[in-house]
């Protein structure tokens, strides 16, 4: 560390540690981009499912609580360490709390890896999955079976399957998720300004744009009624239960891109001008909103085309097997909004795995004194080298997933709420900069100390044994 002070142009502030390092240079570069860390596979491949399988609206308020009184404070949380330290994760933790501490931040930088892994997996899926439907690879000829009539639904969705196992799995979804990597780590490479911000600041509006679009045209189809009334019936019966419980937990940190250090990375990118408690709502926000208008984008259009039967099979089973299947259906509009969709999904996910890979970039950087091209070029090659058994087995990547989500992002939030609940000096006087008249910093307090620790721990009784089997599983399954 060398170079001299920063001085954040725009206004986004003087970092008072770590001089040289760079900065947001505004504050809406920085609600962008952790809009973009946070909106992702999670917003459209999970949430609308697990919307639909537990309790339709209910769920949606069950998963507004959790955000609210779990996911918010642990956001603000790492804002405030990473603001606060101006440094990596791991440096973060250890400056407010001690040595011992940077023990939690290897495990943020370990779920970073762990995560990358397997999500830049989907994203290869959806890469290739916009490509094909743009140019036809999805109608009856390309999916190998003449399909003619309305009869043959199921030929069809029965091809869709064949067609999705060989798209995940193998050589050319290798090929894919090694493409996607390099993509990411050409951003990450270029900086927090010209790579990370300016990429966020384009696809982001986008993105919103699109989504809202889809919804806006899902809603003219015939039979949409219906798919509202499946994604949004009303069974609170079906929300109280513990497993609901924890997968609203589990989603809503890995949608909110909680629970190892990638918010607080951004963080550390802010000045002290920056009001963390605006920020955190904007991003959880737009993280819900968008999440909700998916949802209201998927379920028309597959009720439209009579496939419902087909969503309850897995939950990739919907995005890339049902939906597809409904665009195929609708003939040449079907390939517009297809591609749209899928491009969508693609732009999601790249600022989500920038934001996924800073994380281990930032820390090696400072850990290790490297510069940031050679540890975006390392780790990334490293990330991509791990992806290898999820771009050959889907089983392996939803363990990959199970564990990413119950063991790494619940025991990081909840490690991170006692650290900065208990441990760390004067949290609340560091909320406070740069926002000056909030009164509830004693509540978030109060949050972090007991109702998250209490939330977290309820549901990771029953995570942890429930991962640790299927991991198990996974390596004492025999072949026959
Ligand atoms: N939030 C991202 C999504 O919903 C995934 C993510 C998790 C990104 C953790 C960063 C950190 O797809």
């Amino acid at each position: 560390m060398d170079s001299t002070g920063s001085e954040g142009a725009g206004g986004a502030g003087e970092g008072q540690a770590a001089p040289g390092r760079e900065h947001w240079s505004s504050r809406a570069g920085f609600v962008l981009a952790a809009i973009g860390s946070a909106v992702g596979l999670g917003n459209m491949w999970r949430f609308s499912y697990l919307t639909a399988e537990n309790g339709g609206a209910a769920f949606v308020v069950l998963y507004i609580a959790v955000t609210l009184l779990v996911g918010l404070p642990v956001m603000l949380a790492e804002l405030v360490v990473g603001r606060g330290a101006q440094r990596s994760p791991v440096r973060a933790l250890v400056h407010f709390g001690g040595e011992r501490w940077s023990l939690l931040g290897l495990v943020f930088v370990a779920a970073g890896f762990l995560i990358l892994a397997y999500y830049s997996v989907i994203a290869g899926w959806t890469v290739r999955y916009a490509l094909t439907i743009l140019f036809g690879g999805f109608g009856p000829e390309g999916l190998g079976s003449a399909v003619p009539g309305a009869e043959s639904g199921q030929a069809l969705g029965a091809a869709m399957g064949a067609r999705f196992a060989e798209i995940a799995e193998g050589p050319v979804a290798f090929a894919y998720h090694l493409a996607f990597m390099a993509c990411t780590v050409g951003i990450v490479a270029g900086g927090v300004k010209a790579g990370i911000e300016r990429t966020s600041l384009v696809l982001m509006p986008l993105l919103f744009l699109l989504v809202c679009g889809l919804a806006v045209y899902a809603g003219t189809l015939k039979g949409a009624g219906a798919g509202y009334a499946y994604y949004l019936h009303t069974d609170f019966s079906e929300v109280l239960s513990r497993e609901v419980l924890t997968e609203a937990a589990g989603q809503a940190f890995f949608s909110l891109s909680l629970g190892m250090g990638a918010i607080l990375t951004y963080g550390s990118y802010l000045g002290r001008d920056a009001h963390l408690p605006n920020s955190s709502l904007m991003i959880a926000g737009a993280d819900m909103g968008i999440a909700f208008i998916a949802g209201l984008v998927v379920f028309p259009m597959i009720f439209a085309l009579g496939l419902s039967e087909a969503v309850g099979a897995s939950t990739v089973g919907a995005l890339f097997i049902t939906l597809p299947q409904a665009f195929a259906q609708m003939g040449g509009v079907g390939r517009v909004m297809g591609t749209l969709f899928f491009v969508v999904l693609v732009f999601g996910a790249l600022t989500s795995a920038i934001s996924l890979l800073e994380v281990v970039v930032s820390s090696s950087m400072d850990g290790l004194g490297w510069t940031r091209r050679r540890s975006a070029l390392v780790m990334g090659g490293a990330i991509a080298l791990l992806g290898i058994p999820a771009a050959w087995s889907t089983e392996v990547l939803g363990v990959m997933d199970g564990v990413a989500n119950n063991l790494f992002l619940l025991t990081g939030g909840l490690a991170l709420s006692l650290f900065v609940g208990w441990v760390m000096p004067n949290p609340l006087g560091e909320a406070e900069v740069g926002a000056q008249g909030v009164r509830w910093f004693f509540l978030w307090r109060f949050l972090l100390r007991f109702v998250v620790p209490a939330v977290l721990g309820f549901v990771l009784l029953d995570a942890i044994p429930d991962t640790f089997r299927s991991v198990a599983d996974l390596f004492s399954a025999k072949p026959g």
